[in-house]
């Protein structure tokens, strides 16, 4: 059965780099970003794991667990993780898990069998604090994933949820938002006294909301 977006993220019980860890207890009220990487001592998921240990101070600052996934065991993705810290510059300060039996693979649906039925593509999914799925990526083993790119989304996720409001394309944190569609004209005048830009109807566009 496939993850969607709103479906509750499948809970599991695996062994990670730091210890084992019941994935809903572990994720507690946080959000949560769950990656999968092909392979162990792989040239792309090298760098991927350097960039994710290096901002992870941005995922903390959001309230935002990460943890790496891999077929293979801990004890290989320890011994990775000395090659990772020597040549990314930061030891990887996350848990990874083992998942030598693709049991977690399996369970996000992370073997693509016409792409590789032995690795798992590069799936990113968010998780929020409520464990409900509010996003899902799927990479090619080829292409390294832009995890800048996951943060923006995480603040727009962060945002929407607090705010009946909407990102535009390419909205980075502190730009105009837009009105959510639902919302008339009539509760947007209660919700944002402060006022917004009718464009088009459809289309009302204010500051970020603090
Ligand atoms: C990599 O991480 O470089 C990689 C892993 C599996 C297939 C291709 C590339």
């Amino acid at each position: 059965m496939s993850v969607r977006l709103g479906d509750t993220a499948p809970d599991f019980t695996a062994d990670t780099t730091q210890g084992t860890i019941n994935f809903h207890e572990w994720l507690g009220d946080s959000w949560g970003v769950l990656f999968s990487h092909p392979k162990d001592f792989t040239p792309v998921c090298t760098t991927e794991l350097g960039y994710v240990a290096r901002i992870k101070p941005d995922f903390d600052k959001r309230n935002v667990k990460v943890i790496g996934l891999s077929v293979d065991p801990v004890d290989s993705h320890i011994k990775w993780e000395e090659d990772i810290a020597e040549t990314q510059g930061t030891p990887v300060n996350f848990p990874m898990i083992g998942d030598g039996d693709k049991k977690v693979a399996d369970l996000y649906e992370m073997i693509h069998p016409n792409a590789s039925d032995t690795m798992t593509v590069r799936s990113v999914f968010i998780i929020g604090p409520d464990k409900k799925i509010k996003l899902s990526l799927t990479y090619p083993a080829s292409t390294g994933r832009n995890f800048d790119e996951i943060l923006r989304v995480i603040d727009s996720l962060q945002l929407t949820a607090k705010f009946k409001v909407a990102t535009p394309a390419n909205w980075v944190n502190g730009g105009d938002v837009i009105i959510g569609a639902a919302v008339s004209d009539e509760d947007a005048k209660t919700l944002f006294p402060q006022g917004w830009k009718t464009v088009k109807p459809y289309l009302r566009v204010l500051p970020q909301p603090k």
